[in-house]
């Protein structure tokens, strides 16, 4: 027998009375839980509870006045000394960071030596060449006399593969200094040779110039001049 003709049967067995006072009961009983549940929040003064009835009044909001200081000045003073502070100790962590990143990566004092090269000018008599090395590379200093001088700064160098007056290649005319690596593929070129008193490259035949200039030959461009500086008189800082 399925569950529903036991339901019907037992239904038709109970008496009248019974069945009549069954949906008295359940009304009774939701009657008292609605009564329950409107006074449940009776000794509770919640301000979202404020409207009529159990309704909610959304306008009212609540009063947070308790957890102010009462001045409204000596909170932005707070927020701002904590606003500021949190910076300065940011910006000082940034700084440590960078500063620390920088020492690591900066060259050793061995190689900052090795960087610079002094050169003592009274040791180079006039008309001399001297070959030092610097940074691995070969750098000539030559000791130009008057006549040599005279020569580089007649030349017209406005028509010459790689244009460059003599002035802009000195900081004292009698003073020539230039790597000595040839620009076409990187011989070292040799001193007081070639067609124009300068260097010659032996590899493929450039020619240069008292004042390091290309002349004649394949290389592009002029012999290169280094940074150098003369921090006083007879002496020569290369790099
Ligand atoms: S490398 Fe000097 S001419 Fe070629």
């Amino acid at each position: 027998m399925s569950v529903s003709r036991i339901s019907t049967a037992v239904a038709r067995s109970s008496p009248r009375s019974l069945r009549a006072a069954a949906p008295l009961a359940v009304s009774t009983q939701q009657q008292r839980s609605m009564a329950d549940a409107s006074t449940s929040h009776a000794g509770f003064t919640s301000p979202f509870h404020r409207g009529t009835g159990n309704a909610r009044d959304t306008t009212v909001m609540p009063n947070w006045g308790k957890y102010k200081t009462g001045k409204e000045t000596s909170n932005k003073v707070f927020q701002y000394f904590m606003v500021g502070t949190m910076g300065g100790l940011s910006a000082l962590g940034a700084k440590n960071t960078v500063q620390d990143f920088l020492v690591n990566m900066s060259a050793s004092a061995d190689v900052l030596a090795q960087a610079k090269v002094e050169v003592d000018l009274a040791t180079i008599p006039e008309g001399k060449n001297v070959i030092i090395k610097w940074r691995g590379k070969p750098v000539f200093i030559r000791h130009r006399t008057a006549d040599e001088i005279k020569e580089a700064e007649d030349t017209k160098w406005e028509s010459l593969r790689d244009p460059q007056p003599d002035t802009e290649r000195v900081q004292k005319p009698e003073w020539l200094i230039m790597v000595g690596v040839c620009t076409h593929l990187g011989c070292v070129p040799i001193g007081e040779a070639g067609d124009f008193g300068g260097w010659f490259c032996p590899c493929h035949g450039s020619h240069y110039d008292i004042s390091g200039r290309i002349r004649k030959g394949p290389a592009p461009l002029n012999l290169e001049i280094p940074a150098y500086d003369f921090p006083e008189e007879g002496a020569l800082v290369i790099g």
